[in-house]
C-alpha cells in the first residue's frame, strides 16, 4: 500500500493521542498502541469521529510485559509490510516501585526497555522501508527531567530506584539509547532522534507526589497535549529533520541534551544490560541495511 505507516505507544492519551491524531490529519495510517485492545479499540473508536481519520489500526499490549510486547510486534511484522515512522511515546512515572515479571522497575521498563525492545524487533522493517522508501525514523519521547541523573548506573532498573528519580535515569537512558542506535544505523536511512515535549498537562501528572500535585493544580500554564504532539510530529514529518540523526529536540527547536548523554561508555555498558535484561541476542540483531 502507499499510504505511510506510523506507530505511536501511548496513543491512548495525551500526546500519544494528539500525535496520533496530527499523523493521520497528515496522511498517514496510524497503529495505535495502548495497553489493552479494549483501550485501543475506544481511543480508536474516539479518534474516527475526526474526519480527518481513515486509517487506523489497534495493537492492545501492555509495555511491562516483554512477552506480550514481543508478540504485538511478531504480528505487526505479518500485518504491514512497511513501517515509515515508530513514535515511542508511551511513559510512565510510578511514584512507589513495583516491578514487571523480569525484576525491572516499571519505569524503567516503560520509559527506557520498552522502546530498545520494540526498537530492534521491528528494525527489520523499518530498514527494509527505508531502503525502498527513502527513509524511516524513530522518535524517542524523552524529557529534559534526564537533566537531573549526572549519570547512568545501569544497575538502577533492577536495584532500589524509584520514583522521580527512575523517571530521571530512564530518560537518561533513552537519549543514551537514541546517540547509540542512531551510531549503528548510521548506513541504514533510519533516522533516530529525541524530544523533549515541553512540560505538558496530561495524565502522567495523575499521581500522589508533590510534583504531580502541583503540576494539576498549575495546568493552566503548561502545555496543551496538542502543542506537547508539535515536536514529535515535527521528527516524524518534516522534511526540515529528514537527515537528521542521533539529536535532541525542545519540541521543534534542536538543543544540546546534558554532557552526562554523550557518555559513549555509558551508552556501551547500557546497551549490553539492556540486551540482557530484555533477552536479546546481539547475533540475531542486524544493524546493516544488507541483512548480514
Ligand atoms: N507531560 C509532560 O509534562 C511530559 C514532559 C516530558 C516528557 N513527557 C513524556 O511524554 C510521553 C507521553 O506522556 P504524556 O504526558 O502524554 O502522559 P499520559 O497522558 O499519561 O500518556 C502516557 C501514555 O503511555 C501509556 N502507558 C503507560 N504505561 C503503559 C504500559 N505499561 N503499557 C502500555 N501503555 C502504557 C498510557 O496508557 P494508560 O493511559 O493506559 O496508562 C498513555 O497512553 C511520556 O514518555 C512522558 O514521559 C511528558
Amino acid at each position: 500500500m502507499d499510504t505511510p505507516v506510523a506507530l505511536v505507544t501511548g496513543a491512548s492519551s495525551g500526546i500519544g493521542k494528539a500525535t496520533a491524531r496530527g499523523l493521520l490529519q497528515r496522511g498517514y495510517h496510524v497503529i495505535l498502541w495502548c495497553r489493552t485492545q479494549a483501550v485501543a479499540q475506544e481511543t480508536e473508536a474516539e479518534i474516527r469521529e475526526d474526519a480527518h481519520a481513515s486509517a487506523t489500526s489497534t495493537v492492545g499490549a501492555d509495555l511491562t510485559n516483554f512477552d506480550a510486547l514481543r508478540n504485538a510486534a511478531t504480528a505487526l511484522k505479518d500485518e504491514h509490510d512497511r513501517l515509515d515512522v515508530l513514535i515511542n511515546n508511551a511513559g510512565v512515572l510510578k511514584e512507589t516501585r513495583e516491578t514487571n515479571p523480569e525484576g525491572i522497575e516499571e519505569t524503567f521498563a516503560v520509559n527506557y526497555l520498552a522502546p530498545f525492545l520494540l526498537s530492534h524487533l521491528l528494525l527489520p522493517l523499518l530498514i527494509r522501508t527505508a531502503q525502498t522508501r527513502g527513509e524511516a525514523r524513530i522518535v524517542n519521547v524523552g524529557s529534559d527531567a534526564h537533566r537531573g541523573a549526572i549519570n547512568f548506573n545501569p544497575d538502577a532498573m533492577t536495584k532500589g530506584d524509584a520514583g522521580i528519580t527512575a523517571y530521571m535515569q530512564s530518560k537518561l537512558a533513552l537519549v543514551l539509547f537514541t546517540n547509540e542506535l542512531a551510531r549503528r544505523l548510521d548506513s541504514t536511512g533510519v533516522m533516530v532522534n529525541c524530544v523533549h515535549p515541553g512540560v505538558v498537562a496530561t495524565n502522567i501528572w495523575r499521581g500522589p507526589g508533590v510534583l504531580s500535585w502541583l503540576v494539576r493544580r498549575l495546568k493552566w500554564f503548561f502545555r496543551s497535549p496538542e502543542t506537547g504532539a508539535e515536536g514529535p510530529l515535527h521528527l516524524a514529518t518534516s522534511d526540515e529533520v529528514k537527515d537528521v540523526t542521533g539529536a535532541y529536540f525542545d519540541g521543534t527547536d534542536r538543543t544540546t541534551p546534558s554532557i552526562a548523554a554523550f557518555d559513549e561508555k555509558a551508552a556501551a555498558e547500557l546497551w549490553n544490560r539492556s540486551m540482557e535484561l530484555v533477552d536479546l541476542d546481539p547475533g540475531d540483531i542486524t544493524y546493516d541495511p544488507s541483512g548480514k
